[in-house]
C-alpha cells in the first residue's frame, strides 16, 4: 500500500526543446531522402514510360523529348527541397521563428503604449472641455441682463443653516420677508428642502432639482436633473429666487448675482451650512438689524450682496 514511489526521470524545458528539434530534423532529413527514392523510381518511370510503353513518344519540345523536361523540373523541385532542408532551415529556423514572434510582439507592444497615451490625452481632453463647457454656462448665466438669479438665506454666525432637515430657528420677520421676496416667483431647492416642507408654497413655481429620474411630486411642481436645468427652467422669470438646502447653495453661487442673507446673530449646532462667502466677489449693498422682542428670539440682520 505504501510501497515506493517511482522515480519520474526529470527533464527540463530547455531540453525539452532540443529533443523536439532534433526530432524534426530527423523528419525534415528522412522526407528529403524519400523524396530522392521517389525521384528516382519517378525519374526511371518517366524514361521507361516513353521509350518502352511509347506514351507521348511525338510529343517533343525544342527537339527534346518531353521527359526530359519533366525530369529536369522535378530535378528542380528536389533541389528547393535539399536546399529548404540544409540551408534556409539555419536562417529560418526556430531562432529565426522566435526572434520575428519577438519583433512583432515589441511592436504591437509600441502600438498599444501609443493607443494608451493618445486615450489619456483624449481623456484629459474631454474633461477639460467638460469644466469649460460648465464655466461657459457659468459665465452665459452670470452676463444674462435678463435674470437676477438670487440665493435667499438664514445663515447663523457659524453659518449653521439647518438640522435634520429642519430649520432651526422660527423668526417671523424673517418669514414674512422670503414670502413677500419670493412671492410670485420661480423658487430653486434641493429635493431634501423640498421635502422638508408640509406642502408646496402657494403663488410660487416650485422647481425641485434630484438625481432621481422618477421621482414624483404633486402638480405644478417642475423636476428637474441638475441646477443649470433649474435655471433654465425658471427662465420666464426676471428674478428666480434659491432657496436652498446646503448642497445647492454650494452649487449656486457660482451662478448667483445677488444673496439675500439673514444673518442671526447667534452660534447653532448643525448638520448644514451655508458657504463662507468670498468678500473679493460680493459686495454688501444693504444692512437692516433686527432686535429681540417677544416674537424673535435672537438678534438678525438683513443684508444684501451683489457681485462686484
Ligand atoms: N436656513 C435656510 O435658509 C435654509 C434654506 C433651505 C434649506 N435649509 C436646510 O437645509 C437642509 C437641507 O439641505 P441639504 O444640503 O441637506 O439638501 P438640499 O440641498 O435641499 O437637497 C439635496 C438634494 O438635492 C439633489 N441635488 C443636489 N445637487 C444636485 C445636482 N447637482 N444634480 C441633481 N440633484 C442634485 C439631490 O437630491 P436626490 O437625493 O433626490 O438626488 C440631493 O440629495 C435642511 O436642514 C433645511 O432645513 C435651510
Amino acid at each position: 500500500m505504501f510501497g515506493k514511489k517511482k522515480a519520474t526521470p526529470q527533464i527540463d524545458k530547455d531540453q525539452l526543446e532540443l529533443i523536439e528539434n532534433a526530432q524534426r530534423r530527423i523528419r525534415q532529413k528522412k522526407g528529403l531522402y524519400i523524396h530522392f527514392v521517389i525521384f528516382l523510381l519517378g525519374a526511371v518511370f518517366l524514361i521507361l514510360a516513353n521509350t518502352v510503353l511509347g506514351i507521348g513518344k511525338d510529343i517533343t519540345f525544342f527537339g527534346k523529348e518531353w521527359f526530359l523536361y519533366a525530369i529536369l523540373f522535378w530535378s528542380f523541385l528536389f533541389v528547393y527541397h535539399v536546399f529548404n532542408v540544409f540551408i534556409t532551415h539555419k536562417f529560418m529556423g526556430k531562432v529565426w521563428e522566435k526572434q520575428q514572434l519577438e519583433k512583432l510582439v515589441a511592436k504591437q507592444q509600441v502600438r498599444i503604449d501609443a493607443l494608451k497615451t493618445n486615450m489619456i490625452k483624449e481623456e484629459k481632453h474631454v474633461a477639460k472641455s467638460d469644466v469649460f463647457n460648465t464655466q461657459q454656462t457659468q459665465k452665459e448665466i452670470l452676463n444674462s441682463n435678463k435674470q437676477e438669479l438670487t440665493i435667499i438665506v438664514a445663515a447663523a454666525e457659524n453659518d449653521a443653516i439647518g438640522k435634520g432637515n429642519k430649520l432651526i430657528w422660527h423668526l417671523s420677520d424673517d418669514l414674512k420677508r422670503f414670502k413677500s421676496l419670493t412671492n410670485n416667483h420661480h423658487i430653486i431647492m434641493g429635493r431634501k428642502t423640498f421635502e422638508s416642507f408640509p406642502k408646496p408654497l402657494p403663488n410660487r413655481t416650485h422647481v425641485v432639482i434630484t438625481r432621481q429620474p422618477d421621482y414624483v411630486a404633486p402638480e405644478g411642481v417642475v423636476i428637474v436633473n441638475s441646477l443649470t436645468d433649474a435655471i433654465e427652467a425658471s427662465k420666464s422669470d426676471a428674478q428666480p429666487y434659491i432657496i436652498g438646502g446646503g448642497e445647492i447653495y454650494k452649487q449656486a453661487l457660482a451662478f448667483a448675482n445677488k444673496i439675500e442673507l439673514t444673518r442671526v446673530h447667534e452660534d447653532f449646532e448643525a448638520d448644514t451650512f451655508f458657504p463662507k462667502l468670498d468678500l473679493s466677489v460680493w459686495k454688501e449693498t444693504a444692512n437692516t438689524f433686527h432686535t429681540k422682542d417677544d416674537k424673535h428670539d435672537y438678534e438678525f440682520s438683513f443684508l444684501t450682496y451683489e457681485r462686484k
